[in-house]
Order: structure tokens, then sequence, then C-alpha cells
């Protein structure tokens, strides 16, 4: 089974074509704000400037491998969550090639991918998930058929409390890799706010906080101080996940997983409880058009496509609405 699958969900426009063995082929093209943020306005028009030529370039590197576009069974596009702009750009691209191609549309939840793909690409096979991106903070479990949210962000996501927090103090986008390394060189603690509410957690007043934090205590300090207490909000909540599923894997997913700090701290966590922790590849855990082309598969594969009909994009698509087709079900 062969599948092409488009990912547009915020700033990273990336297409790839997948089979059960390997990712065949993958291209990408990044939105970079020339100032801030991502405005959601110009990051479409972005993704729609750039939509045909990645797929041409996909099509390409596809047939340079030797195979042909009609061996391709399916069309997978990230449905939701993302901004709403973002959203119907790729999706009014995945119609068009699915209609040309005569295959079906598979409507694939962005969360969902950045677990499957974890899945896919290391020896995880029924993990606690920590997903941690701009937009999304979130601990998931497969449960009776659902990936359930065991916790979540009450506010924003961990990245953006972190870029809003450093675009604050003049660094520029994204500013997560940047805190990252001025904590290293920190050589204090300074109090902030720590908030977990049931398995809940809030980085809003935390992120105001730091910013707070810095007419008194220096950069360093403030971004070492940050870091402790979100990323030990993030792993208190995953591990009572843990404690409370009886699951013995982590997985790690998104963005904000590529740092080395949250990784230290999940793997201490792990170890203590004797569960596996598990990262994928840097490629697989930031947005990527693979991830959603493999979840297209899982789901065309168990029998859920998406007719033209229902292919209306999702802003807010939560992962818990989703039937996990393709895993078997020990515990109906
Ligand atoms: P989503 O659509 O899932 O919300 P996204 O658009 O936020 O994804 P990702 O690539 O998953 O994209 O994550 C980007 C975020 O990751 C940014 O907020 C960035 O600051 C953060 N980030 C990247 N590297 C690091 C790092 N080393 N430490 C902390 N945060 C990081
Ligand atoms: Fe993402």
């Amino acid at each position: 089974t062969t599948v092409l699958g488009i990912e547009g969900t915020a700033w990273n426009l990336s297409a790839a074509i997948v089979n059960e063995d390997d990712v065949i082929a993958e291209v990408t093209e990044t939105y970079r704000p020339a100032t801030g943020g991502i405005h959601p306005r110009e990051a479409a028009q972005h993704h729609a400037m750039y939509a045909s030529a990645v797929i041409e370039r996909l099509l390409k590197e596809f047939r340079g491998k030797g195979h042909h576009p009609q061996d391709i069974d399916a069309i997978a596009f990230s449905q939701g969550p993302g901004l709403g702009a973002c959203l119907r750009t790729v999706a009014t691209s995945a119609r068009a090639l699915a209609m040309s191609l005569d295959v079906p549309l598979v409507g694939v939840n962005h969360c969902i991918a950045h677990i499957e793909i974890g899945r896919w690409k290391t020896p995880a096979n029924d993990p606690v998930v920590l997903y941690v991106s701009g937009g999304n903070s979130q601990v998931l479990a497969h449960r009776a058929g659902k990936y359930r949210i065991f916790g979540e962000t009450l506010d924003i996501g961990i990245g953006n409390a972190l870029d809003k927090f450093a675009r604050g103090a003049g660094l520029s986008h994204p500013g997560g890799p940047k805190i990252e390394e001025y904590a290293k060189e920190a050589t204090g603690y300074v109090r902030l706010p720590y908030v977990v509410k049931g398995m809940d957690f809030s980085f809003s007043g935390l992120s105001t906080a730091a910013k707070d934090a810095l007419k008194s205590s220096s950069l360093e300090d403030v971004c070492y101080s940050f870091q402790e207490n979100a990323f030990a909000m993030l792993v208190e909540v995953t591990e009572r996940a843990l404690a409370h599923t009886g699951k013995n894997e982590v997985l790690l997913a998104g963005g904000v997983g590529a740092n080395m700090r949250l990784r230290e701290m999940l793997d201490v966590m792990c170890d203590d409880r004797g569960a596996q922790f598990y990262v994928p590849e840097k490629r697989f855990m930031g947005d990527n058009g693979a991830m959603i082309a493999y979840t297209g598969l899982l789901m065309f594969k168990s029998g859920t496509t998406t007719p033209i009909e229902n292919s209306h994009v999702d802003p807010s698509f939560r992962p818990d609405t989703v039937d996990v087709t393709w895993i078997a079900d020990k515990h109906q």
C-alpha cells in the first residue's frame, strides 16, 4: 500500500509518499515569518504559493525511484487541529490530487499522526505519549478504541509559551532552542509559578511571570527556571498517566521534544518507574508529511476513508474523537 500525505497545519508545508516499509519521498517548504511569530494569513499564502511545486517535486522524486503516480492508493491530509486558513489550503490541494488520481481521500488528525509516526519509527508499541509543540501540549494513550487525552494545557501550548517569553526578551522566533541554550549558562533558580490542576497544566501565567522576572534576574536564570518548572509539570502528568494506565512505555512527540533537558527529565522518571522511554529521530518529531501519509496508510488499510463531503477542515479537531480502527483492542 502506498499513500501520499500532506501536512500544513502551521508553519511547515510538507508532503511525503510512504509505504509499509519506509518513507519513499518527502518534500518540505517552511514558512519563516520575517518578524515576530506566525501570521496565519501569511502562512496560508505561503502554503498556497508552494503547494503545487511541492507536489510536483514529490512526484518527480517518486518517479525517480522507479514508481508511478498510479501506484498511489490514497491521498491523506491533515484535517486539524491547526490554523484554519492553512488547513483549508492543504485540504484543497489534497481534494484536487485525489480527484485527478481517482483515489480516496483520508482526513488525518494531526496529533494522532505525531503518535503513529513515533510508533512506526521507534520500538514503542502501546505508549503514554507526551505531545509537546507550539500549539499543542497533551498527554495521550490508547484505551478502548480511542487515543484518550489524560492531560492537556488549559491555555497555550508549551512551545507558544516559550516563544512568547522569548519574543518579550528580544530573542528571535522560534524561541525554544534559544531558551535551551541560555538555560545552560544559569547560576541560580528563580521562583516561578508551577501550575498543575488535576491532570491538566497551564503555561500562560508562567510565561508572563518569567517575563516579569527579567526585571530582577538574569536571562540565563529565568530561562533555566522557566524550563525546570514547565518540564516538571509535563513530566508529573506523564508519570501519573503511566501509573493510571499501567503502561510501561513513554513516547515523546512534537517540536519541543528536541529539548535535551526535557528528554533528560523524562528519562530519569522512566528509569525510576522501570518504563521504556522512546524519542524518534528529529525529522519525525516536528511537523512532517511522512506522519500524515503513514497515519493515512493505517487508516486506509483498516477501511477508513473520508468522502469529499466530509473533508471540511476542523481547526480544533480533537484526537479523542477519532475511532482508532487500525489497532486491535484487547480491553473492549
Ligand atoms: P503543532 O502544529 O503540532 O502545534 P508546531 O507548528 O508548533 O506544531 P513543531 O515543529 O511541532 O511545530 O514545534 C515548534 C515549537 O517547538 C516551537 O514553539 C519551538 O520554539 C519549539 N522548539 C523547537 N526546538 C526546541 C527546543 N530545543 N527546546 C524547546 N522548544 C523547542
Ligand atoms: Fe505538530
